[in-house]
């Protein structure tokens, strides 16, 4: 089971996973659970003011830590143990495959912070945040998205979330490479033909003709895959 805690000015955008898919699934068979806490909600003035002006001056607006923190604090009461309190911002660790399982062998309750406007008053990283992630180099509008990845990505390393378990440790960066080509009917599309190989039914044929592929894949458009698994 792992219980994802979200603080975000836009929780409609997370009914993108609760709605559908295989996190919709999850959800339903009690192995995720996701809750939403909007920083507004926590808000002390009438105007529900979540940013200010940035000190120094500059263009944007900063979101401020009261109310986050009032949201996050929120989440914490409610995780189902001590969460990980992980924000969203192309600052952060660029994550990758190794970075999701650990989390997920690790820990059963993490909390998403994802920041909007300029970003969040650098304090509150030292008061609530434990690590801060980016899902790559270019730069959305807002955490959101990053977190949905995040969830998206971790879902489905839970175990028994995947109907076939071998499913995930064969996807693509799982063994360090790229995944091979996959094909289904019909055989012939356009005169494109299905690889011979995978009609004969001999498994350890197959099975090595998948590998080379992976190889000559990875070897093609991901060296530098390679080289992280040697080093
Ligand atoms: N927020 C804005 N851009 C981001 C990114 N690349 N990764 C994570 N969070 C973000």
């Amino acid at each position: 089971m792992l219980w994802c805690g979200v603080v975000s000015l836009f929780p409609e955008m997370f009914a993108a996973l609760t709605d559908c898919g295989m996190s919709r699934k999850a959800i339903k068979q009690k192995l995720l659970q996701i809750e939403v806490a909007n920083p507004r909600d926590y808000a002390s003035d009438v105007h529900k003011t979540v940013d200010d002006r940035p000190y120094g001056g500059g263009p944007g607006m900063v979101m401020k830590v009261a109310p986050l923190r009032a949201a996050i604090g929120e989440l914490r009461k409610r995780a189902p143990q001590k969460p990980l309190v992980i924000a969203l911002s192309p600052q952060g660790k660029r994550i990758t495959q190794r970075d999701i399982c650990e989390v997920v062998a690790q820990q059963a309750a993490v909390i998403f912070v994802a920041g909007r406007y300029e970003g969040i008053d650098e304090r509150l990283y030292e008061l609530e945040i434990d690590q801060e992630w980016s899902i790559g180099d270019y730069v959305l509008s807002g955490g959101e998205l990053a977190a949905m990845v995040a969830i998206d990505a971790l879902t489905r390393m839970v175990p028994g979330v995947l109907g076939h378990e071998e499913s995930a440790q064969q996807d693509s960066f799982m063994c360090g490479g790229l995944d091979h080509p996959h094909y289904t009917r019909p055989e012939v599309i356009d005169g494109l033909r299905v690889p011979e190989v995978l009609l004969g039914g001999n498994h350890a044929e197959i099975e090595k003709w998948r590998t080379q592929q992976r190889l000559a894949r990875t070897k093609q458009r991901r060296p530098d895959l390679l080289k992280e698994k040697v080093e």
